[in-house]
């Protein structure tokens, strides 16, 4: 088995070719950081046009570097949602149009379910497990039961953590993204300087929150002497913030753990994915966390934390594999949660 896949929810345009054997055979990411960066943040117009202009050079890449023609491809792959919906129907009508011209079966592949299952790309991994999805738009924990078959066992009531990363930096006058160069100053910083909450620490249940931090942040910064922050204090403030905030993840997930072994006593996986997934600081906390918990942590190399066209085709080839093909008149979704059972959180307002 062979596939294409498309990724192009967001702001990076990208296409890979892996095979049933779990090798990648090409991953190529154009990012769009350059286009976005003056406005601090994505620019939804801004983003489907430069993938619309992209895309068809990116999925041609990516054939060349794989090595192999249209004929060979068992199916192609794109992200049908959730995501910036501009940018998500030109990743979906061209995977569409591929297919219709040489005669393949279209997967249309929820983008969360591409985070959710890097980590059975990359090692071994069986069903059920326990993942931790944090990116830009989501920080959930879920029972992973199967292909398309999710449990939420908690999600955030306010900011998603990549969200809170990026709003951070940009209080420090880090720009976009926010989340490496958070990473980066942090480790130059003192960790204990500022006191910081950790939100939600303690509390039953594992749902998250972020907003009372991000307010800290902001305080933390008003309160330093007046004219620009020096390099100095962004980097404590950094390296306090991500202290937090992985405190707090790590307190949530012991709690999920406990949720999830009650059902599945012999599972020992804890999966972390998405883009917040690549921070160090946060992998080493949940390693912590597993080891005392007796859990393996998988966490994915940090490109394939971060968006990417790889684990677009990996769901394609998992979905494939099991006859879970999609007609050519999908429709691409702007939300499409991965439990649709899944309760609201606890608060109003809180995301699904
Ligand atoms: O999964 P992703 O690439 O896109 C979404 O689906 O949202 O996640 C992007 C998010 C951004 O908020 C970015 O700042 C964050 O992941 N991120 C990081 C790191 N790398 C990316 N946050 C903290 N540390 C990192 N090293
Ligand atoms: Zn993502």
């Amino acid at each position: 088995m062979i596939v294409l896949g498309i990724e192009t929810s967001c702001d990076e345009t990208a296409a890979a070719v892996v095979d049933g054997d779990r090798r990648i055979r090409a991953n190529v990411v154009l990012s769009q950081t350059e286009e976005h960066a003056p406005f601090g943040g994505v620019v939804p117009e801004i983003a489907a046009r430069a993938h619309l202009q992209h895309l068809d050079g990116i999925v041609r890449r990516a054939m060349d570097d794989a090595g192999i023609g249209w004929g060979e491809l068992s199916g192609v792959a794109a992200t049908a949602g959730p995501g910036l919906i501009g940018g998500v129907l030109v990743g979906v009508m061209t995977g569409k149009a591929i297919c219709l011209a040489h005669g393949l079966p279209f997967m249309a592949v929820n983008h969360l379910e591409g985070h959710a299952l890097t980590a059975r790309l990359t090692d071994d991994v069986a069903f059920p497990y326990l993942l931790l999805l944090v990116s830009g738009g989501h920080c959930q924990l879920l029972t992973v039961e199967g292909v398309g078959r999710y449990r939420r066992l908690g999600t955030t009531i306010d900011d998603a953590l990549g969200e809170a990363f990026d709003k951070t930096a940009k209080m420090l006058g880090l720009g976009y993204p926010g989340g490496p160069a958070v990473e980066r100053l942090a480790v130059e910083g003192n960790a204990k300087r500022f006191p910081m909450p950790r939100p939600m620490k303690g509390r039953a249940g594992c749902d998250f929150s972020f907003s009372g931090l991000k307010t800290k942040v902001r305080q933390t910064i008003e309160a330093l002497p007046p004219g620009p922050v020096t390099d100095a204090d962004a980097a404590d403030i950094a390296a306090c913030f991500q202290a937090a905030a992985a405190d707090a993840v790590a307190d949530r997930t012991a709690n999920a753990i406990d949720m999830f072994r009650a059902e599945h006593a012999e599972a020992e996986t804890l999966v972390v994915a998405g883009g917040v997934a690549a921070n160090a600081a946060l992998r080493a906390r949940l390693s912590e966390v597993a080891d005392g918990h007796g859990m393996r942590l998988v966490a994915p190399p940090p490109a394939l934390c971060t968006d990417n066209g790889a684990m677009i085709a990996w769901a394609g080839i998992e979905r494939l594999g099991l006859g879970l093909t999609d007609d050519l008149d999908f429709k691409a979704r702007p939300r499409w949660p991965l439990d649709p059972d899944a309760p609201k959180a606890a608060f109003a307002g809180a995301k699904a």
